[in-house]
């Protein structure tokens, strides 16, 4: 078969940055640890904030130091807004919203989070250093979404 010269190349091309992408997904998956979500759990998002776990958000440490933040993010805050953790501990995030979709993301790590009411978002990650984190909503949520932001305070287990 006679393929013209121009054609051979650009479909060399497009094969090769096919090829590069799937280099690029394996590699974020593997490397930056970047994963599909693999937790689905429900809640009433109109009963949340009255009882349950989410009534009373907070962090709660466990024996042998591992600990649960429950939060809430809502129009424009999220709840608790400051959040102290232990380094070196595994920390596990339950997050749901009790209106909108919005966003969890702690900045400078791999915690990315989609928060839709009528879910709970769960992810367990351990912070190596004692440090301040910027938690930022990364879903717009409405006209005050770029200020919606907590942080994330990892201290030196005591
Ligand atoms: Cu919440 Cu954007």
């Amino acid at each position: 078969m006679q393929v013209d010269r121009y054609e051979r190349y650009w479909m060399w091309t497009a094969t090769g940055m096919l090829a590069l992408f799937l280099v690029a997904i394996v590699l974020t998956a593997v490397v930056g640890s970047a994963h599909p979500p693999s937790h689905t759990e429900t809640i009433d998002p109109e009963t949340l904030t009255i009882s349950g776990e989410f009534a009373t958000p907070g962090v709660t440490t466990h024996a042998g130091g591992r600990a649960v933040v429950v939060m809430r993010a809502e129009l424009y805050v999220f709840q608790p807004e400051v959040i102290r953790v232990p380094a070196g501990r595994p920390v596990t995030f339950r997050i749901t919203s009790p209106d909108v979709l919005h966003g969890f993301q702690i900045v400078g790590t791999n915690v990315n989070l989609t928060v839709a009411p009528g879910y709970i978002s769960e992810v367990t990650t351990t912070f190596a250093r004692p440090g301040e984190y910027l938690v930022v909503c990364n879903e717009f949520c409405g006209l005050s979404h770029h200020l919606m932001q907590g942080k994330v305070i990892v201290e030196a287990p005591r």
